[in-house]
């Protein structure tokens, strides 16, 4: 699979609250400040399309949704923003931060909700194209403490409603992924400041990019920070042209 064109895919996962997006945020502060290109991204979601379908999974009245349905809507968000967003950027030498990405597919829809592990892995398989992450950060965090932290700033959504059992059933899934692939997936403790976290993180990343190492910490992020427009993708954006619209982009 030709992971590693020039950029570098580092996709974080853990469950709620444990720390993601403000990490995300601080990473790409960090990286931009060593002059390096940074694209945040969240799953569900990332192009139009598969914001559209983000609003479908995250919307707490569809809670009669199958899980096989939950399943593939993922996995159609999730191709859609490799082709059209992650793979350009990493051609372009772009440093990929993906908060989630199938490893949260596994974790959730596999050992959470049960469904056959080999339909999951193969699902994965599809949905992503064949993109691997470079390096994937677990944030391993109780599950009372990761609720507890979600729910202080956000309202509940279908996601963080679902409860403490299979939040624990998720974590178990993370944790196994990372025995699994012990190069790939590095377990993180997800406990303490930020910064503290932010610190085990990059330890985690030194291998793979060597110019954080004796680099600051940059000031806490906050989860609703609004992220900044350098490290945003946009439709407007250089992106790999439709094929059914001819050089529309000139
Ligand atoms: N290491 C940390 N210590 C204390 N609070 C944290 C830490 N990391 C995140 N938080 C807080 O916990 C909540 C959830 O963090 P967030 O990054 O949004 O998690 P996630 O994206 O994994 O759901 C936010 O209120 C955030 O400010
Ligand atoms: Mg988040």
């Amino acid at each position: 699979m030709d992971n590693r064109a020039r950029g570098i895919f580092i996709t974080l996962e853990g469950v709620d609250g444990s720390g993601k997006s403000t990490k995300a945020r601080m990473l790409g502060t960090a990286l931009e400040a060593l002059g390096r290109e940074v694209l945040l991204l969240r799953e569900p979601g990332g192009t139009p399309i598969s914001e559209m379908v983000r609003d479908i999974l995250l919307d707490p009245r569809n809670t009669d949704i199958t899980p096989e349905a939950e399943l593939m809507l993922y996995e159609a968000s999730r191709a859609q923003l490799v082709t059209q967003v992650i793979r350009p950027a990493l051609e372009r030498g772009v440093v990929v931060i993906c908060d989630r990405f199938y490893d949260s597919t596994y974790a959730y829809q596999a050992v959470g909700r049960g469904l056959p592990e080999d339909d999951v892995r193969r699902a994965n398989a599809l949905g992503s194209c064949g993109l691997v992450p470079d390096r994937t950060i677990v944030f391993d965090l109780s599950p009372h403490e990761a609720l507890d932290r979600a729910t202080h700033e956000d309202g509940a959504d279908r996601m963080e409603g679902a409860g403490v059992s299979f939040q624990r059933r998720v974590r178990r899934g993370y944790l196994k992924l990372a025995e699994a692939e012990p190069d790939r997936v590095r377990v993180v403790d997800g406990t303490g400041e930020k910064e503290q976290t932010y610190e085990r993180m990059v330890a985690q990343l030194i291998d793979l990019l060597p110019e954080l190492e004796g680099a600051p910490t940059p000031a806490p992020a906050h989860s609703h920070d609004p992220i900044p427009a350098s490290m945003q993708w946009s439709p407007d954006a250089p992106v790999d042209a439709d094929p059914r619209e001819g050089d529309a982009r000139g």
